[in-house]
C-alpha cells in the first residue's frame, strides 16, 4: 500500500538534488507531487521525468508564493527546501568578521524568509481539511556554529527555530497540522561542485570533507528523502515540532577513545 496516496505535495527547490529526490520518493509512494523551482529548465525535465507538475516558484519572493496559493490553494505536504549556501557563483568571506550585510541577508532571504513564506503557505493551505505535513530541511549547520559560513548557520538555526514556532501555532489552532525539521549532514548533491570542483585534488577535498565523520562518507539525497517520506505519511502522526538528524553520526559526539 503506497504510503502516500491521495495526498499533493509540494517541494521547493526540487529541479535537483535533495528536493528531486523527495519529490521522487513522493511519487513512488503514490503523491501528486508539484514540483517547484527558480531553474525552469531544469525543473520541468525534473517533474516530466517523475510524472510530477511544475511550478516556477522564486521562495524568497512572497508575490511568486500569492500566485502558488492561486493555482494551488489546497495540499497536504509541503516541503521547504529550497536553500543556498552563498558560495554558489563566488566564494565571498561568510565569516562574522568580513561578511558583508548584503550577503548575509542574500543567504537569510532564500533559506528564512523562503521557508518562513513556505510556512505561511502551507497553514493557509492545509487549513480547510485542517492537517497536514510541513517539512522543513535545515542542517546541522543549524544546530553547530559554522564560522565560515556564518549566514548558511544563522539562517538554519532559524530555520530549526521558527519550526517549532509553527508545530505549537498549529497544535494551539486545534489544527493537525505537524511541522518537523530535517538536519542533514553532508549529502552529495550539485551544492558541494563549487567547494570540491573538477580537480585531481577533489578525491582529496571529498575525504577531508569527511574526515570528521563517523560513517566515513557523504550521505545519499534518497536517504533524506525517506526521512522525509516518514514525516510527511500518516505514520508519523504525533511527530511535531521534532529535529531529525541524518548525518552519518557527526553530531552524535566524539569518536575519540578515551585519552585520545
Ligand atoms: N547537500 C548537503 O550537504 C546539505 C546539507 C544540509 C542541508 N542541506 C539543505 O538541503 C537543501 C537542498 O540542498 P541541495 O544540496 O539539494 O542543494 P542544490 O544546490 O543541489 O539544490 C538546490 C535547489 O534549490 C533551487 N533554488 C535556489 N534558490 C532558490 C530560490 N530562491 N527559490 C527556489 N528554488 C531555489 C536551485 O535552483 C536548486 O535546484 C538546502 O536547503 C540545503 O541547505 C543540504
Amino acid at each position: 500500500m503506497p504510503r502516500l496516496s491521495g495526498k499533493t505535495a509540494l517541494v521547493t527547490g526540487a529541479a535537483r538534488g535533495i528536493g528531486a529526490a523527495i519529490a521522487q520518493a513522493f511519487a513512488n509512494e503514490a503523491a501528486q507531487v508539484i514540483v517547484t523551482d527558480i531553474d525552469v529548465e531544469r525543473g520541468l525535465a525534473t517533474s516530466s521525468a517523475i510524472g510530477a507538475r511544475f511550478a516556477r516558484l522564486d521562495v524568497s519572493c512572497e508575490a511568486d508564493w500569492s500566485e502558488i496559493a492561486l493555482q494551488f490553494p489546497t495540499v497536504d505536504i509541503v516541503v521547504n527546501n529550497a536553500g543556498i549556501t552563498g558560495f554558489e557563483d563566488v566564494q565571498p568571506a561568510h565569516d562574522p568578521e568580513n561578511a558583508t550585510l548584503a550577503d548575509w541577508r542574500a543567504v537569510h532571504a532564500v533559506n528564512l524568509d523562503g521557508t518562513f513564506l513556505g510556512c505561511r503557505y502551507a497553514i493557509r493551505a492545509m487549513r480547510a481539511k485542517g492537517a497536514g505535513s510541513i517539512i522543513n530541511i535545515s542542517s546541522r549547520s543549524g544546530l553547530v556554529g559554522i564560522p565560515m559560513a556564518a549566514a548558511y548557520a544563522s539562517s538554519k538555526a532559524a530555520i530549526r527555530n521558527h519550526t517549532k514556532s509553527v508545530a505549537l501555532y498549529c497544535a494551539g489552532q486545534g489544527l493537525n497540522i505537524r511541522c518537523n525539521s530535517i538536519h542533514p549532514a553532508a549529502i552529495m548533491t550539485p551544492m558541494w561542485e563549487p567547494m570540491l570542483g573538477s580537480g585531481a585534488d577533489r578525491k582529496d577535498r571529498e575525504a577531508a570533507l569527511v574526515k570528521e565523520t563517523p560513517m566515513q562518507r557523504f550521505g545519499r539525497p534518497e536517504e533524506v528523502a525517506a526521512l522525509a517520506v516518514l514525516l510527511a505519511s500518516d505514520e508519523a502522526a504525533y511527530m511535531t515540532g521534532a529535529e531529525l538528524n541524518i548525518d552519518g553520526g557527526i553530531l552524535a559526539g566524539s569518536a575519540a577513545a578515551p585519552g585520545g
